[in-house]
């Protein structure tokens, strides 16, 4: 559907329930006519923490000092690879902090066996590496390349993206050369970043349809205390202290003004009700940042509202609390199995059925 900025803009800004309710609709109907009724499962495996970066709203950064790091050995992520074949998922997802550790040669050789040893689609996210690093992955058979844009406003992305020495931090460029190597590319957002104006949101939502985006993942903003964001989140209701602010002014302005963003669930619906209608047929994962805020429906609602995906957590539950991006993650005692089963129950509770193959 084609939705300018303006009409992007009333919905962000919509309050009437019963409007709501027909963006809910719309998004739901196009989901259905585009990509269908059948939820896809992509298992996600964090396969490591490190993190070089410091990017201030997330918990693994390599600020975070007193944070336990660990990263997976190949048989332990193949031992993930083979639970995802046997749970019935059609996609293994690698996700990790930008971890130089991580060479290039090792994740070239997992890729590669994954894909020599399973049927499965295999995406990684493993941060802004260099192009060199990300075509040897392609070669050796990676399919998708996850890499959100978080903001399309230059001044809020570089204020929370602080850039490595001699290098310039440019995601955009990076996506469409990742296109490029051939990969499909995933992008998104997060909604409620401290300093993110409804304006910068609805221009977020326009980039999707520009760049085309195969995946498109949005979730709230959830202040981890012990990042900047996090210590400085005054307006957006997390545990920050305001007497310590590091925010700048500008940030400080959007946040007593009326035009923040709020990091709420029922923003977050809006965000990925835009992002079906701009993008229809792009796949729409229903996040763990979703459910997060809220654990009894939050993944039932955004795959009543445009999602169409889940990313069942395939990580050792040894590993899961030191991936901690931001605090109180759903589902992190949950076994591979478990969360598998909770979530089948859960998408066929809707009328829905889980999709089979790599979708
Ligand atoms: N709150 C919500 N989402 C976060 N992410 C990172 N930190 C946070 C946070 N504090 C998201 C980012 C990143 C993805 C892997 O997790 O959007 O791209
Ligand atoms: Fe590196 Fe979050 S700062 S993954």
């Amino acid at each position: 559907m084609r939705l300018d900025l303006d009409e992007i803009l009333g919905w962000l800004r919509e309050e009437d329930g019963k409007r709501l309710e027909g963006l809910w609709a719309a998004a739901d109907a196009c989901r259905r006519a585009t990509v269908g009724d059948a939820v896809h499962l992509r298992g996600l495996v964090e396969i490591s923490n490190h993190c070089v970066r410091r990017c201030a709203y997330c918990g693994i950064n390599v600020e975070h000092r007193d944070l336990g790091r660990y990263r997976m050995e190949a048989d332990e992520i193949l031992a993930c690879a083979g639970q995802a074949v046997a749970l019935g998922y059609g996609t293994l997802v690698m996700q990790a902090g930008e971890d130089y550790g991580l060479t290039r040669d090792f994740v070239a050789s997992l890729v590669r066996r994954v894909k020599a040893e399973t049927p499965l689609a295999v995406t990684l996210s493993l941060g802004e590496r260099p192009d060199e690093d990300l075509r040897a992955w392609r070669e050796a058979g990676a399919d998708r390349y996850l890499l959100r844009f978080e903001t399309s406003d230059p001044d809020l992305y570089e204020r929370i993206h602080p850039s490595l020495p001699g290098r310039v931090s440019d995601r955009f460029a990076q996506l469409l050369r990742l296109r490029e190597m051939g990969y499909e590319i995933g992008s998104g957002v997060m909604v409620g970043i401290p300093g993110q104006s409804y304006a910068s949101l609805a221009r977020d939502i326009l980039r999707f349809s520009e760049l085309d985006l195969d995946m498109i993942g949005v979730g709230p903003f959830i202040p981890h205390p012990d990042t900047p964001l996090g210590r400085a989140d005054a307006g957006t209701g997390g545990q920050g202290d305001a007497g310590k602010s590091n925010l700048t002014i500008a940030q400080e302005q959007t946040l007593k003004s009326d035009s923040q963003v709020p990091a709420t669930e029922a923003m977050t619906y809006k965000v990925v009700a835009l992002a079906r209608l701009v993008c229809p047929q792009a796949n729409v994962p229903s996040t763990t940042a979703l459910a997060t805020l809220n654990r009894a429906k939050g993944r039932e609602l955004g795959l009543s509202r445009g999602a169409n995906i889940v990313m069942p957590n395939l990580t050792p539950v040894k590993y899961r609390a030191l991936y901690e991006i931001y605090p109180a993650k759903a589902c992190i005692g949950e076994t591979a199995a478990e969360c598998g089963a909770c979530l089948t129950r859960r998408i066929e509770a809707l009328g829905r059925g889980v999709g089979k193959g790599p979708g």
